[in-house]
């Protein structure tokens, strides 16, 4: 077996979809292993633009299978609606090149009204969450009263585990759970009607990757959001409700971690957050409009602004550190063209400490003041680069300081969102 693991080493939106779509194109199974559809990955084909939310970014390859891994969280009716569009953009999306895992967690009508419910609860403390119900749906599995996946194709099962949450949560048995929703009875038709729809694409994923492996099938795990909204290593609360670090790929697909044999850190060349939380690097201002208006920093899913700032290396260090990398890959590359000058911060700056990595208690990481470094800009735009050789200097020499510091090679520089547009290409699989 061949395996690449993919995942977002700043605060997701990478363009891990861009990396996955190529890799794809040499990859026999592509699974998704965490999240939900707050993820939002776009992938560019002659032109065309798809966002994908669920099912992974390999779908748009027709040799490729596809596979939802157990550590997802599935709102089935937007799963349905997914399929739905993609099939009427011309893809395929059949049993023999789509697999949702039974083991996955349902995210019900109630998950995406207790989500929202308690942003409203945390004031001006907010998360910024997509709303879709991704952390109650975590919750319910942490409390384990979720719904599974393979529960909708009993409709018994999904009507007394309904009752079970309804017990659990206080909501009353009849009539509406909380203002706006569908009665828990409607809930319960509702998921066993997408149950049917569901049923012929639901499987185990885990022994799918695993027969994989004993043919010598080569398998990307693509990872969603990004390294510092991992619930247990990223910025604390102001994270998503999983796992978004490498490791995780054999936890949420059901494999060991022996299986997973190259990690692969996609960055931006600067940085972007969506939704609220610490951001030393942010740029306020013109600058920072500047940056969001050349790269189009606005969510995929939410449609939010994204806040932009510049490369932070103490932040990739310490994802280097999470995730393990063996090979980076740079993106957006040419949104920095016509620059004078690029600030990357070094290293931070606390009280009288000069911190290398992002410290790990919240009151620290809001009094970082980052230490820059500059380098010289490029005045030509470089979306046509096909070599490095075609880079300007400046864009080279940023590059290989870049991967100097980090000890990890970049092995793929993207200057556009296209498939082919790349100054340095590289396919993991092999061939071109
Ligand atoms: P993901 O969530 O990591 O898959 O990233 P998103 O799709 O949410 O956001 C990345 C955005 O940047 C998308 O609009 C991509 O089409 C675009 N993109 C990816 N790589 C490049 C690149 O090298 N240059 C430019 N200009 N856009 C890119
Ligand atoms: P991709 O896969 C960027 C952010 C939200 C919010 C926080 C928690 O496209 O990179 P959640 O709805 O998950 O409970 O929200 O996480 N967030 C993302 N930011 N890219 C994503 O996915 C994200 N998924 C969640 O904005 O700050
Ligand atoms: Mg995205």
């Amino acid at each position: 077996m061949s395996t690449v693991v993919v995942v977002g080493a700043q605060w997701g939106d990478e363009g891990k979809g861009k990396i996955v779509d190529m890799f794809a194109s040499r990859a026999d199974y592509v699974v998704r292993f965490q999240g939900g559809n707050n993820a939002g990955h776009t992938l560019v084909v002659d032109g065309k633009k798809f966002v994908v939310h669920l099912i992974p970014s390999g779908i748009l390859h027709p040799g490729t299978v596809n596979l939802i891994g157990n550590g997802v969280v599935v709102d089935p009716g937007i799963l349905l609606e997914e399929m739905a569009e993609l099939r009427a953009g011309g893809i395929a999306v059949t049993p023999t090149n789509f697999i949702v895992s039974g083991r996955a967690h349902v995210i019900a009508p109630y998950h995406g009204y207790a989500d929202k419910r308690r942003e409203e609860l945390r004031g001006s403390g907010k998360i910024g969450t997509t709303g879709r119900g991704i952390g109650p749906a975590y919750e319910d599995k942490a409390a384990r009263i979720g719904i599974r996946i393979q529960d909708l194709r009993h409709p018994g099962r999904v009507k007394e585990k309904i009752d079970r949450v309804a017990t659990f949560r206080g909501y009353p048995k009849e009539g509406d759970p909380a203002g706006g929703l569908p009665s828990l009875r409607d809930i319960v038709d509702m998921l066993v009607e997408h149950g049917v729809k569901l049923a012929p694409h639901i499987g185990d994923v885990s022994q799918t990757i695993y027969m994989a492996a004993t043919q010598g099938k080569s398998v990307l795990f693509e990872g969603a959001q990004g390294t510092f909204l991992d619930l247990d290593h990223g910025t604390f609360p102001f994270v998503t409700s999983s796992n978004t670090v490498a490791s995780n790929a054999a936890t949420g697909t059901g494999v060991g971690p022996r299986c997973l044999e190259r990690i692969v850190g996609i960055f931006k060349a600067y940085t972007t957050r969506v939704g609220s939380g610490p951001f030393p690097t942010e740029l306020h201002g013109a600058e920072g409009d500047a940056l969001r208006a050349k790269g189009g920093e606005f969510g995929a899913t939410t449609g939010r602004p994204r806040r932009c700032g510049w490369l932070d290396l103490p932040l990739l260090r310490t994802a280097t550190r999470f995730n393990g990398f063996t090979s980076l890959c740079m993106t957006k590359l040419d949104v920095l063209s016509g620059l004078d000058t690029i600030q990357v911060a070094e290293a931070y700056r606390l009280g009288d400490k000069v911190l290398r990595e992002l410290p790990d208690d919240p009151d620290e990481i809001a009094r970082l003041e980052p230490v820059y470094r500059s380098f010289p800009g490029w005045t030509q735009e470089i979306q046509g680069a096909r070599t490095l050789d075609e880079l300007p200097k400046n864009a080279r020499d940023y590059i290989k300081a870049i991967a100097a510091d980090l000890g990890v090679p970049i092995d793929l520089v993207s200057v556009g969102p296209g498939r082919h547009e790349n100054a340095l290409t590289w396919q993991p699989f092999g061939g071109a």
